[in-house]
Formats: C-alpha cells, structure tokens, sequence
C-alpha cells in the first residue's frame, strides 16, 4: 500500500538483498514473493489493514459487503450445519487469510442475530500467522468474546467448515519460462544489480509433470511464463488431512491446469496491484504492491482428492451464490430484507465484469455432497 512508511520499505529492501547475498547472488520469485508479502512488521500483509478495499489497493467479494458474508452464513447453517455426521456436538468454522477480519464479523453476525442455528454448537477460528493481523482482527471481533479463537496455524483436527477468500492467490509461487533453444522451463530467480532487483535463472529442474509432449514444445513461444505454488497446494492438502467431518471451501480467481497454457496466458498470471491499478512490473517496491497469482484449481482439487475428500462444487462463484440466493427464497427465516444496496451487492458479486466470471469456488468434504451439485 503507497502509506507505507519509507524507513519500512528500506528495512524490506535490505532484508531481501541480504537474503539474495546470502544465498550467493539469487533467491527464488517464491521467496521473494513470501518477504515482500509477509516478512514482519514491514511486508505488504503487514502495515495497515486499509489494503483491501474502495480506498485500497484492490476490492475482494468481501470489501463489497456484508452480503457476501451472510450468504455464506445461510451455506454453513443449511449445508454444513444440516450433516448428519455434524449433527451432534459442536461445529467448527475455521478461517484462513481473515486479514482485517471483516468478513469473520459479517459471518458470525449472520450467525448469532437470524439462523436458526444453535448458538452454543458453533465457535470461530481464525488461523493466522502473523501478530500483526491477529491484533487487527481481534480489535474488530471484540464483541464476540470467546466464540472466537485464534491459532497461529492450522488444526489438527476440524469438525465443520474451513473457510477461505482470496487465500489461495496470496501464496507464494515459483516462476518458470520457457526456453526454446533448450525446450526446458527455466525457473526465475531474482538478484540486485546494484541499481534494482531483477530476474536471474536457477538451475532448478522443471516439475515433472509439466513435461510436454513434442507438438506442444514446438510451438511454445520463447519467454512463455508459466507460475505454480506449491506453498497453496500443501496448505490445501493440510487442511484436508485435519478435516474430520464436514467441508473445506474456498473462493479464488482462478483456471483449471490446461487454462494456464493458452496463447493468452503467455505473460503468465502474476500481476502487482497498487490503487486499484494492475502491473506487470513485479520487482519494484517490494512492500507498497501487492503480488498475486491465479490459483491452478486443478492442483488444489487433486491435493484435495489424495487426502480422500470428495469434490461438492467447484463452478463459478455466480453459479454458486445463485444457489445460495434460491436456498435463502425457499428457507427465508432470518435472511436479511433486500433493498437496492443489498441487491446491487449481489449483483456485484456475480456480474460476469465483476466477481462474476473470473471467480470460482471450490467445496471439498468428507462423505457424499448434502445438496446436490
Ligand atoms: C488477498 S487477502 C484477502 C483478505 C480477505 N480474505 C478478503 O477476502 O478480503 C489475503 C490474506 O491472506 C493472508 N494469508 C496469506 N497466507 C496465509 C496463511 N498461510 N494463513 C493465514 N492467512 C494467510 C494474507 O496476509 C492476507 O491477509
């Protein structure tokens, strides 16, 4: 965010130049993704909850409104709420990448004021790392008392629902091109000239998997930019690893794996944001942009399969709230009344220029999807 303090990007670029010197001259994108986002006190995630926003650096589903939030309610209450196996004894909504804590107060507001949901079968976790959010977020959910905890990481074990927005693309992720003298990906590295940060090349061999048959390696331009991460796929697999009994879901803008090697996609998908305005140029002010990257929802789905969760939805996020707004028509007890900035929200949420088209949802549980996909 442009508020940042001068003395703290200093701090940031210092830190990751002694980073790449230690390291003999480069460092990974993916770390230098990781200490320009979250190195403490000074990364991007770590200097004002404002990022997020009209007067910020880019809007999510969130920042529209407490719609978003309240639809989400009505989906845990009906879906997640209405298992058998989560019939008895307390649920769990667990949150990850929470950042000022907005949308865990338009959830539990829903929460606690309209569903029929028994208050005293649900609490609130917010997973997050980091010290600084963490005081955002309880300052904002201070009313709620002990239905909210905190954890620094992941459970072990989940009975309920582990949430998320816009987690997935604020992982770190590696960045690769193709060479075609060599017809090899090539992962980036990033060095300090003396004047700025700029891409180096690692000798890193190419995942495996990425390797191509011959018609494609053929007509792959030089230079195309392909990104994966790692850091989202494990944190996805672990989650599903701690779920006991109910559903993982996430929200993201995204593509399914095949997406990501299209004539269009050449340039790759990591982009900084700052004001609202998107950029290519991805290693100025470390600390004042945010990096992004769409999430390979294939990757995530599989990580997702091998722990032996069962996909419930994965489509569009309009698609998904649409459902959602029909469940709330035949069951209307306790849903908020619509009036014009309810409704434009909504429409917000799921116009194809909006959140509508690029945003997707994926649902993983345990067991049989409750309400048909
Ligand atoms: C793009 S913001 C989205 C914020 C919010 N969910 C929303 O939709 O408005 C991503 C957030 O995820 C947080 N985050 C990144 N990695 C995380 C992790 N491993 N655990 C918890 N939060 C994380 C970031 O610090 C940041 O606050």
């Amino acid at each position: 965010m442009s508020a940042m303090a001068p003395e703290a990007s200093q701090v940031l670029e210092e830190r990751i130049r002694t980073a790449i010197t230690a390291a003999g001259g480069t460092i990974s994108f993916a770390q230098y993704m990781a200490m320009a986002l979250y190195e403490p006190k000074v990364g991007y995630y770590e200097q004002t909850p404002r990022v997020v926003g009209r007067g910020g650096d880019f809007a999510t589903s969130v920042s529209v409104g407490s719609l978003f939030g309240e639809l989400i309610a009505h989906w845990i209450e009906k879906e997640v709420g209405a298992l058998e196996t989560l019939a008895s004894g307390p649920l769990e909504i667990v949150e990850a990448g929470a950042h000022d804590g907005r949308w865990a107060e338009d959830i539990l507001s829903a929460l606690t004021q309209g569903s029929d949901l028994n208050r005293e079968r649900f609490r609130y976790r917010i997973v997050e790392p980091s010290a600084t959010r963490q005081t955002w977020q309880r300052e904002r959910l201070a009313r709620f008392g002990d239905r909210v905890v905190w954890s620094e990481t992941l459970p072990t074990e989940v009975r309920g629902v582990i949430v998320s927005n816009e987690l997935l693309d604020a992982f770190p992720v590696e960045r690769w091109r193709w060479r075609t003298s060599q017809r090899r990906w090539v992962e980036q590295g990033v060095g300090w000239t003396g004047q700025g940060f700029d891409w180096t090349a690692l000798p890193t061999p190419a995942p495996v998997e990425w390797e191509l048959p011959e018609e494609v390696q053929s007509v792959l331009p030089e230079g195309f930019v392909r990104e994966r991460s790692p850091a989202a796929v494990a944190w996805w697999e672990q989650a599903a690893m701690a779920l006991r009994e109910g559903c993982l879901i996430t929200f993201d803008y995204g593509l399914e794996a095949e997406e990501f090697l299209t004539p269009g996609r050449s340039a790759g998908t990591l982009r900084a944001y700052r004001q609202h305005r998107v950029s290519d140029d991805l290693l100025s002010s470390p600390g004042e942009v945010d990096l992004t990257a769409h999430v390979d929802f294939s990757a995530i789905a599989e990580a997702g399969l091998r722990q032996g969760l069962v996909t419930w939805h994965r489509e569009r996020q309009s698609r998904f709230l649409m459902r959602i707004l029909e469940s709330t028509q035949r069951n209307p007890g306790g849903f908020p009344e619509w009036n014009t900035p309810r409704v434009r929200a909504f429409q917000t949420l799921t116009h194809p220029e909006h959140f509508g088209r690029g945003f997707r949802v994926l649902v993983q549980g345990r067991g049989r999807c409750p309400w048909g996909a």
